[in-house]
C-alpha cells in the first residue's frame, strides 16, 4: 500500500493468504468454453447469494455495468440513473461510447431518486425523445457516502420502472456493505430488479472480478457482450477462487470496517472548520466538508499525504475516507489527527 494509513479506496484491499493459496491450487479449464470448474462454482454461489438464476464473472465492476446496460439497452434508449452514480461519473461514459445508450442523470438524495422522480424522467414514446429503456440504481452509493437503499424504497424504484416497462439494473458494487449494515440478505435487496452486478474486489478483498446476475436468458445475451468487450477469459478460475474465498469468508467483517468509519466520523466531528456529510456514516466511507474559506481539499489531502495518511478529494471542498480491512482502529485515531494537522 503507498501509504502507511491508506483509506483512499477499498478497492486497495490485498488477498489474503487463503485466497493466495486457492488461487495456486486452484482447478483450471477454458472459460470461453464454460470449461472452467472454478469459474463455475463461483457464478453459481453468486446467483445464489443475489437470489438470480445465473451469474458471469466479469473482469471489473465498470465492465460489469456496461454489459448490463449493453444487454437491456440498443442504441438510442435512455439510461435514467442519479447524477452521482459511479455509472454516469466514473466509467468513462461506455454505454453511451460503445452502445450508442443515452444517459439520463438526475438529481437524486444521498445518490437515490425517489420513484416520483423516475416516474416524472421517463419520455412518452414520441420521435423526438430517447426511449426510456432502464432504471439503474447503485446500493450503496458511493458518491452518495456510502448511502443504504432500503428494500422498501428498491421496491418502490422497481415498481415504479416496471408499470413503465423499464427494467432495473443495481449496480451493487458494495451490495454486501448494504446488507450487513441493514441486517438483511443480500437476496432481499436484489430481488426486484432485473440484473445486479457485485464487485469482489473492493471491502471482499480479492484482487479482481465482478459478477453480473440476472436471468439465464440475460447472462446469456450478457456472456456474448463480454467477450465483445474483451472479457472472456481462459484459465480465469485463478481469479474465481480467490472470489470463492471473498464470498465465503469476508462478507460479515464488513461490519468492522463499518465500526471503523462510525469511530473515524466521531473523531473527524470534534475538529472545527469540516462537516461531515453523514454522522454516523452509513456504511464504511465517511465524506468531510471543508468549511468555506478554507484551503482546498487537494492542499488538505497533500498534507496528510506527508504524515502517512491516504485520502482522496472528491470536490474541491470534500475529501472520502474509505475503511477497509487494513484499517484498524488504531489507524483510525492516528488519521483523525493528522487531520487536524492538516486542516491547520
Ligand atoms: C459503486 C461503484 N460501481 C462500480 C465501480 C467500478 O468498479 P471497477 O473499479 O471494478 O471497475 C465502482 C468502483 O469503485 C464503484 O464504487
Amino acid at each position: 500500500m503507498r501509504y502507511e494509513i491508506d483509506l483512499r479506496s477499498d478497492t486497495l484491499t490485498e488477498p489474503t493468504d487463503e485466497m493466495r493459496r486457492a488461487m495456486a491450487s486452484a482447478n483450471v479449464g477454458d472459460d470461453v468454453f464454460g470449461e472452467d470448474p472454478t469459474v463455475n462454482r463461483l457464478q453459481e454461489m453468486a446467483a445464489a447469494k443475489l437470489g438470480k438464476q445465473a451469474a458471469l464473472l466479469m473482469t471489473s465492476g465498470t465492465q460489469a455495468n456496461l454489459a448490463a446496460i449493453l444487454t437491456h439497452c440498443g442504441r438510442g434508449d435512455e439510461v435514467i440513473l442519479d447524477a452521482n452514480a459511479h455509472t454516469y461519473c466514473y466509467e468513462a461514459a461506455g454505454p453511451s461510447v460503445l452502445g450508442g445508450v443515452s444517459m439520463r442523470p438526475i438529481e437524486g438524495r444521498d445518490g437515490f431518486l425517489t420513484p416520483e422522480q423516475a416516474k416524472a424522467a421517463i419520455r412518452p414514446d414520441n420521435d423526438h425523445f430517447p426511449r426510456s429503456r432502464l432504471l439503474e440504481i447503485e446500493n450503496t452509493h458511493n458518491r452518495g457516502g456510502g448511502s443504504v437503499l432500503s428494500i422498501e424504497r428498491t421496491s418502490a424504484l422497481c415498481a415504479a420502472a416496471h408499470e413503465n416497462g423499464l427494467s432495473v439494473h443495481l449496480d451493487g458494487a458494495r451490495i454486501f456493505n448494504a446488507a450487513v449494515a441493514l441486517g438483511v440478505d443480500a437476496r432481499a435487496l436484489a430481488r426486484d430488479v432485473d440484473s445486479v452486478s457485485f464487485c469482489l474486489s473492493k471491502g471482499l478483498s480479492a484482487p479482481v472480478g465482478s459478477l453480473l446476475c440476472g436471468n439465464a436468458d440475460f447472462i446469456k445475451q450478457a456472456r456474448r457482450w463480454r467477450k465483445a468487450l474483451g472479457g472472456g477469459l481462459r484459465q480465469a478460475g485463478v481469479i474465481a477462487a480467490a472470489g470463492i474465498v471473498a464470498i465465503g469468508t469476508m462478507i460479515e467483517r464488513l461490519a468492522e470496517d463499518h465500526e471503523n468509519a462510525r469511530f473515524l466520523a466521531a473523531e473527524l466531528s470534534a475538529i472545527p472548520g469540516i462537516s461531515l456529510k453523514a454522522n454516523p456514516p452509513p456504511t464504511n466511507m465517511v465524506y468531510i466538508k471543508l468549511a468555506e474559506g478554507r484551503t482546498d481539499s487537494a492542499a488538505v489531502v497533500a498534507r496528510l499525504s506527508e504524515n502517512g495518511v491516504g485520502a482522496l478529494t472528491t470536490a474541491p471542498d470534500t475529501i472520502r475516507f474509505v475503511c477497509h480491512r487494513h484499517i484498524r482502529r488504531e489507524h483510525v485515531g492516528r488519521a483523525a489527527k493528522a487531520v487536524r494537522t492538516a486542516i491547520g
